[in-house]
């Protein structure tokens, strides 16, 4: 009986964290790949992104925003989906839960000073990428179980 219980507690939990799919390098270079097309950025843009460059200024703002949007951590209205971006970032994220999710919450707001939608993106993802590059990177790296299922 507790272990029918158990097992209906996991599956209900899975199914739960199951709407949002964690991305992959390849998805993350898709959406670069279509916001550099959608907003017609120059190359010599681009190749400071390459670099981790991120000038201050209203293409590199919108970038954030169009790959933030197709990558689901980031909607114009709502702002940011810490729950996403927590799924992103961490393997087991019913694991210690509350203690990083607070930390996110140290780099997205609510727009509060009513900034256009690529300024809040901007702002948000710039301090993302700061403070939480190496967990962003491994959770892009590809993975064996990411192979044994797509191929
Ligand atoms: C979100 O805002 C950006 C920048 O203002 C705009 O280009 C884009 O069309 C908006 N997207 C939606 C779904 O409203
Ligand atoms: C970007 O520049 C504007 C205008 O100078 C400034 O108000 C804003 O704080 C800057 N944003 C970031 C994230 O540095």
């Amino acid at each position: 009986m507790n272990t029918l219980l158990a097992i209906c507690v996991l599956v209900g939990l899975s199914l739960a964290l199951a709407d949002y799919r964690r991305r992959n390098r390849h998805d993350v270079l898709t959406y670069r790949e279509e916001c550099v097309k959608e907003l017609d950025l120059p190359a010599d843009l681009v190749e400071k992104f390459k670099k981790l460059e991120y000038p201050n200024e209203t293409q590199t703002q919108c970038y954030f925003q169009c790959v933030f949007s197709k990558w689901e951590l980031f909607n114009n209205q709502t702002g940011f989906n810490v729950d996403n971006i927590h799924q992103q970032l961490v393997n087991h994220p019913t694991d210690n839960n509350e203690a990083f999710q607070g930390n996110l919450a140290g780099c997205v707001d609510q727009n509060e000073q009513g900034s256009s939608a690529c300024e809040w993106a901007y702002r948000g993802a710039t301090c993302l990428l700061r403070e939480n590059l190496a967990e962003i990177q491994k959770s892009l790296a590809p993975k064996v179980w990411d192979e044994a299922v797509l191929t």
